[in-house]
């Protein structure tokens, strides 16, 4: 199995049609399962079956994710992978951006990042979008980072951050975007869609959600999910109807549910979703999620599911 490559963006950076979430590789956070050695695996049978993206982030454990990226990938070529990271809300002044970024190249035990993302937004909205984005700028000019990415970006925090730059260009919005959460669809989408910028899909599992084997009666205990109002009984009882058509249509494929869901967001080639794995075997299932597709037949039941399904998020 080959696993397509396309341009991120408008960039020249060539990305698997499916990457691969570290935020998994933040110590206990998401479960007592939780094993560096084994997301080490995890990367390294993503990379052996051409998954070349991964994403992580400063934030991640405080940066443990990228030290576990860092060891993944020692002694490996430097070329066959494409890292992102990405820098915390908290640190988008101009120096602290700076600093933040050299921290996670040494971290990860590189010299460039492929993609630089702004993770947020500024939450407190003090520090002028201008400001951040001219270190961006820098960092791109002087070829520390090949591309520069936001994330959680409305479209109006697109056009303005683009309109400061004047030497580089948004190559990617990380967004979240799965079958059960599609705000993006109404502008997000579009706009990224008119404008070359990739959607990077977060969450594109749901956490778990989408993967079949969560019920009423087998919830996710760590502390990341149970805050995720998904995971309610009255949510998950109400998807139930969602996921048995997907364990249909993935018998039909000789594919599993994840795979289903994470194929479902491939119908827009702008889309690449970035699943996250704690071990080889999602690693490998989620790789094997891009060698096939859905129908129009398939996607427009599983429209008509989606019609039906009215979560509650209070
Ligand atoms: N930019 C942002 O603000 C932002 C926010 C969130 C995430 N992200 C990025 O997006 C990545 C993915 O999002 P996410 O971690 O929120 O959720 P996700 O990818 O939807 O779900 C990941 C979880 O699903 C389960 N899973 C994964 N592959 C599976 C498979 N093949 N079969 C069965 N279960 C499987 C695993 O948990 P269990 O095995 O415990 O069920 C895993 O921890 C993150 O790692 C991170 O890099 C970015």
């Amino acid at each position: 199995m080959s696993i397509e490559r396309i341009n991120l963006g408008r960039s020249d950076l060539m990305v698997s049609r499916i990457g691969l979430g570290t935020w998994q590789a933040s110590y206990k956070q998401w479960g007592e399962d939780v094993q560096d050695l084994k997301i080490i695996d995890a990367i390294k049978k993503s990379i052996e079956l051409g998954i070349n993206l991964i994403d992580t982030a400063e934030l991640y454990g405080n940066g443990h994710s990228e030290k576990v990226i860092g060891s993944a990938i020692k002694g490996m070529n430097r070329e066959e992978v494409v890292i992102a990271s990405k820098v915390y809300g908290a640190h988008l002044r101009y120096d602290e951006l700076l600093k933040s970024a050299e921290m996670s190249m040494n971290r990860l035990g590189v010299k460039y990042l492929d993609l630089y993302q702004i993770h947020w937004p500024d939450p407190w909205e003090q520090i002028p979008l201008k400001e951040t984005m001219k270190a961006m700028e820098k960092l791109y000019v002087e070829g520390k980072i090949r591309a520069i990415g936001v994330s959680n970006f409305a479209v109006r925090d697109m056009e303005e951050a683009a309109s400061h730059l004047s030497k580089g260009f948004i190559a990617s919005n990380q967004v979240r975007y799965n079958m059960l959460q599609r705000e993006v669809e109404e502008e997000v989408l579009p706009y990224c869609k008119r404008n070359s910028i990739t959607v990077m899909a977060w969450s594109p599992l749901a956490q778990g959600a989408l993967t079949g084997k969560y019920s009423q009666t087998n919830v996710p205990k760590d502390t990341i999910r149970s805050d995720n109002k998904l995971f309610k009984k009255e949510n998950l009882e109400r998807i139930q109807k969602l996921l048995n058509v997907m364990s249909s249509l993935a018998k039909a494929y000789k594919k599993n549910i994840a795979q289903v869901a994470l194929n479902w967001l491939l119908k827009d080639r702008i889309v690449v979703p970035i699943p996250g794995a704690k071990t080889p075997k999602q690693a490998e299932s989620n790789a094997m999620s891009c060698d096939w597709s859905l129908n129009a037949g398939d996607l427009k039941l599983i429209a008509e599911v989606l019609a039906g399904i009215d979560l509650d998020y209070m």
